[in-house]
């Protein structure tokens, strides 16, 4: 019997309307558009609209739609929903139920993954995991976020606030038998010890009480990040994990047609290219347009790499993240 592999047939991403520059940041909080795009590469971001009830169920299931399109396949042809999201809807459920329900797809399983910035590539390595043990034939994974509602817009919180971006992207995967188009590997990490290096302390189940007026105050709502420690980690772990996902395929850089990092900071994307040697016609980049956007940043970036002509079939591409717990991964697929 052929072996059984995973491979992504669909492709989609979705962003709100609504640009907002650095120089609109600046109305807010002490920031300015040099020290945005200096540190971070950042122009604009989207954000949902001011007082809209959209989270990021809504902001998904745009772009699930469009990579089932894309796919050629039916709502119903879904087997399986993965959502990745730092930013769920709400506590509980979890957030790919709402979507489930956006699409009006029936009982079938639905997974939420918690891994923030490197959740997509958890996520693809959780669906070619029930693929290829035959749980699963067609996956429909979700990453999306709506930040914008969630961060300190005064000046005590600029240095993460300007970060971020709302937005989703998605792939539908599935099982195929042609070696020559599929997920090669998956290399997953994470490192507990640095949880509280970039995190959202207040509103949970471990505080006593689990929300106080104090913690409001000082604004414990809000995500806090020791940024220099963050961006030390990520410069050194994912060109590690990069290079372990070549060498598990007797791969070099030289073979990779399309290399697509996590989108947090341009310059931690510049430093990893470097560091691994790829000429940059054979990166894409969407951080300044978008920010960073968690969880839907790689699937927004394939998206928009394969429409601008990027990727193409067979492609061998990498697929790195660096995020929040601290978490970090590589999958290597021939698109
Ligand atoms: N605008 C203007 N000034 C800012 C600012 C902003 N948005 N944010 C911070 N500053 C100030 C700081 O208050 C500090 O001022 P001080 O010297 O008077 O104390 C100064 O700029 C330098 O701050 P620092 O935090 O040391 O800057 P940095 O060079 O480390 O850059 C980041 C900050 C956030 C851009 C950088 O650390 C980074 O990108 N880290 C990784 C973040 C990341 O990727 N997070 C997501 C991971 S998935």
């Amino acid at each position: 019997m052929a072996e059984r592999f995973s491979r992504i047939v669909g492709l989609g991403s979705y962003v709100p309307d609504r640009v907002v520059t650095n120089h609109d940041l600046g109305e807010w909080m002490d920031t300015s558009d040099e020290w945005i795009v200096e540190r971070t590469g950042i122009h604009e971001r989207r954000w949902v609209d001011e007082g809209a009830r959209i989270g990021s169920s809504d902001l998904g299931v745009e772009a699930a739609r469009r990579a089932l399109d894309d796919a050629g396949l039916d709502v119903g042809d879904v087997d399986m929903i993965i959502f990745a999201t730092l930013s769920p809807d709400h506590q509980f459920p979890g957030t790919g139920v709402f979507l489930q329900q956006k699409l009006g797809l029936g009982p079938r399983p639905v997974l939420d993954i918690r891994q923030q910035c490197t959740g997509f590539v958890y996520g693809l390595a959780t669906a070619d995991a029930y693929i290829r043990t035959g749980m699963a034939e067609r996956v429909l994974l979700v990453g999306a976020e709506v930040h914008s509602t969630g961060l300190d817009r005064s000046t005590r919180g600029r240095d993460v606030t300007v970060l971020f971006g709302d937005g989703a992207g998605a792939a539908v995967v599935a099982a195929t038998d042609d070696p020559a188009r599929r997920l090669l590997s998956a290399h997953l990490y994470a490192d507990g010890r640095f949880a509280k290096d970039l995190w959202l302390d207040g509103m949970c189940a471990a505080r006593r009480p689990p929300l106080s007026v104090e913690d409001l105050e000082q604004g414990r709502l809000y995500p806090r990040m020791n940024g220099r420690k963050v961006f030390k980690h990520a410069v050194t772990r994912m060109p590690e994990v990069a290079r372990e996902a070549l060498a598990a395929h007797g791969c070099g850089v030289e073979d990779i047609d399309l290399l697509v990092c996590h989108q947090a900071n341009l310059r931690i994307n510049e430093l990893v290219q470097q560091a691994l040697g790829i000429p940059p016609e054979k990166v894409h980049n969407n951080i300044q347009r978008y920010g960073n956007t968690t969880a839907a940043s790689i699937p927004l970036c394939l998206d928009e790499a394969r429409r601008e002509g990027k990727l193409h079939p067979g492609d061998l591409v990498l697929l790195v993240a660096f995020g929040a717990g601290f978490t970090w991964g590589a999958v290597l697929l021939r698109f």
